[in-house]
């Protein structure tokens, strides 16, 4: 199959590698709920995925590559999807390089049943549509996009008088910039859990209790969302903002994160609990959590540069963000969970910052009300039998 993927994806180096594996999305999990705005959870939830694959696959040194260009078709046929319900979102090829695959042959196609996850299911066509409309056709087609410019695309390349350097020419700190910073503590490395560990006790955080994160919390959180990672598409699409409810050590407001200089710029100082859960689709944990993180993005930029594709990416890249906040929430002993929002006044809120963004995902940070309930739950059930008296 390597060859006939590295063709799909016009990468030679997927002939060699050890292993790929792809994400697919499966549109029903999502659109019995989100209906066509399921199209956005698929890159939410596959990104969340993302994050523990690359995770793993780094602590396992079989250096993980996300690749997001590829002819779509070509893989949805080799895995044999039915593309009414399913589509392939990413491959990440890993391990070792071996020998070169022998050259591509015409591989039959694959027809096999699928048990269905509902007796019905509803179709949503304009999520079926934007799929499409954001499909690559060819070979040539991949290689293209993959080489096109993205600097216009890039936030810290945008010239707006919002970015701006927090060091001068001489390396030293612009104090025009330095009053509208917080700089925060230096993240920490060793934090509580391990990685399994880690991994086994994440979930979503059902309800956030009023016990405040530490600064360094915080700040570990967004330094690891906020690491580059190996990819063909571009990194530094999407831009941090943050409200701040119960974090000691750090006036309660709206914020920017800039993982420029690991810093917060204020946008607006004050109690913003009720706006926050109102931002999240009046959902409450948006208000309870001790910490909110609003993913935005310059979407009209980011087309222009990326064409339709680069709507898969700014959504698939807030979403390993987000998943990446939700590692770093369960390695440091707090939870988080994701959530979504209303757009246009998730912007409004942000103004002037977010000036020419959108808002693209949202992860709530806190501490759980019903801690030792929630970890209980997440003993793996072998283990919860074995401890059983036979
Ligand atoms: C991308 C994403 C978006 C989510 N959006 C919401 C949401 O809007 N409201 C909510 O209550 N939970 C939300 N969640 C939590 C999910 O309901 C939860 O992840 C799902 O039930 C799976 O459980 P787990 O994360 O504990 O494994 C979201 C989770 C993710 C990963």
């Amino acid at each position: 199959m390597r060859a006939a993927l590295a063709d799909a994806a016009a990468d030679d180096s997927i002939s060699r590698r050890a292993a790929t594996i792809v994400l697919s999305a499966m549109y029903w999990r999502n659109t019995w709920k989100y209906e066509s705005r399921g199209y956005r959870h698929l890159f939410w939830d596959s990104g969340t995925m993302l994050a523990n694959l690359l995770a793993c696959g780094d602590a396992m040194g079989l250096a993980p590559r996300v690749l997001t260009g590829f002819v779509d078709t070509a893989v949805n046929r080799l895995l044999g999807l039915d593309v009414r319900h399913e589509a392939a979102l990413e491959l990440v090829p890993l391990g070792p390089e071996t020998a070169v695959a022998p050259v591509a042959r015409a591989l039959p196609p694959i027809q096999l049943d699928v048990v269905p996850l509902s007796s019905s299911e509803v179709d949503y066509p304009a999520l079926r549509d934007m799929h499409e409309a954001s499909m690559l056709d060819s070979a040539a087609a991949v290689d293209h996009w993959r080489t096109g410019r993205l600097d216009d695309a890039s936030p810290r390349s945008r010239s707006s008088g919002r970015t701006v350097a927090a060091h001068d020419r001489e390396g030293n700190r612009s104090s025009a910039v330095e009053a509208h910073l917080v700089p925060l503590p230096a993240a920490t490395r060793e934090a509580g859990r391990g990685l399994g560990d880690t991994i086994q006790r994440r979930g979503s955080t059902r309800e956030f209790g009023e016990a405040p994160l530490s600064l360094l919390e915080l700040a570990t959180t967004l330094w690891c969302a906020t690491r580059p990672w190996d990819s063909d598409a571009p990194s530094g699409l999407v831009d941090v903002f943050l409200v701040a409810n119960a974090v000691d050590g750090l006036t309660s407001g709206a914020y920017r994160y800039r993982p420029d200089a690991h810093a917060l710029e204020i946008v607006r100082e004050g109690a913003f609990r009720n706006e926050s859960a109102y931002l999240c689709l009046e959902q409450p944990l948006g208000g309870d959590a001790a910490a909110v993180i609003y993913f935005l993005a310059p979407l009209d930029a980011i087309l222009a540069a990326r064409g339709n594709r680069g709507y898969r990416l700014a959504n698939l890249e807030a979403g390993v963000m987000g998943g990446r906040a939700y590692l770093a929430a369960y390695a440091q002993g707090f939870g988080a969970s994701g959530l979504t929002f209303y757009d246009r006044h998730v912007v409004e809120f942000f103004a002037p910052a977010s000036a020419g963004e959108d808002a693209i995902f949202v992860t709530a940070l806190g501490r759980s009300r019903m801690r030792v309930r929630s970890e209980e739950a997440k003993i793996p059930v072998i283990s919860r039998l074995r401890r059983q008296p036979s």
